[in-house]
């Protein structure tokens, strides 16, 4: 691992400062609930790849430790600034609604499919961490900046590490520009979806689940890196930089109309 938990400086933290940011506390756990279950995936993916013992042994030993410890350590930092917060009883109930959705079924159809969707939640997650840690930036507070870095850090490489087996794949699969682009598509509509909802509702705040995707919807106007979210998405379609650069411009607006 690129680093350990016990290099944030937890007792740093200055709680009053961020105690009453109800925001940003809803944030932290949702991706708290999501990264920490990671191993519910590991299991599915290490499956579906099984006979490509180099994705599997990464999967196992790097991807999974990694997701796993984002998770135990945004835990940790709503316990330090929230500690009233129940955070596993509110986990369980996550988990009992998400659990049934994590099924082996569910994977894309192939493999190079499944890399390609790999990479989009590479995406998401390495941009929303970006932004985050931007917006701790704003509210000064250094603790969770730095924490954000790191997972988003961590997250380019899981997306590099995803685009070498997808690139490996594709060849293999012959798959088309334009299957992949309609992949993307459909990827893309389903960003923000079931898990974010069912996480926000084991929460267990009184705001309804419209109202905080309002919140979310200023808060990426202001901190989201669109610019980073586009190449990387694009990137799958393995067009030139120059190219890149120009349709990244032309989609800037449309990601904002998604609303992401
Ligand atoms: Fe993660
Ligand atoms: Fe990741």
């Amino acid at each position: 691992m690129r680093w350990a938990m016990d290099q944030i400086p937890y007792e740093e933290i200055d709680r009053e400062r961020i105690a009453k940011d109800r925001f940003l506390f809803k944030n932290l756990v949702i991706a708290s609930f999501i990264e920490i279950t990671s191993d519910v995936y590991d299991r599915n993916l290490s499956e579906f790849f099984q006979g490509d013992d180099a994705v599997v042994e990464w999967l196992n030993n790097t991807w999974e430790p990694e997701e796993l410890q984002h998770g135990r350590s945004l835990r940790r930092y709503i316990e330090t600034v929230w500690p009233d917060f129940d955070w596993e009883s509110s986990y369980e109930r996550f988990r009992e609604r998400y659990l049934p959705l994590c099924k082996i079924e569910l994977l894309q159809e192939t493999r190079a499919r499944e890399m390609l969707a790999r990479m989009v939640v590479e995406t998401g997650t390495s941009t929303l961490y970006q932004a985050m840690s931007r917006y701790a930036h704003d509210l000064n507070e250094p603790v969770l900046e730095e924490l954000a870095t790191k997972i988003s850090r961590d997250e380019v490489y899981h997306f590099e590490a995803f685009e070498e087996a997808f690139v490996r794949y594709k060849k293999e699969e012959k798959l088309s520009r334009s299957e992949i682009v309609k992949i993307l598509y459909a990827r893309l509509k389903e960003i923000n979806n079931e898990d974010v909802n069912i996480a926000y509702e084991a929460i267990g705040e009184d705001e309804n689940y419209e109202a905080f995707i309002q919140e979310v919807q200023g808060f990426a106007k202001k901190y989201y890196p669109y610019k980073m979210a586009i190449k990387m998405f694009m990137r799958p379609l393995g067009i030139n930089q120059h190219a890149e650069n120009i349709i990244a411009s032309t989609l800037q607006p449309a990601f904002r109309i998604l609303g992401i």
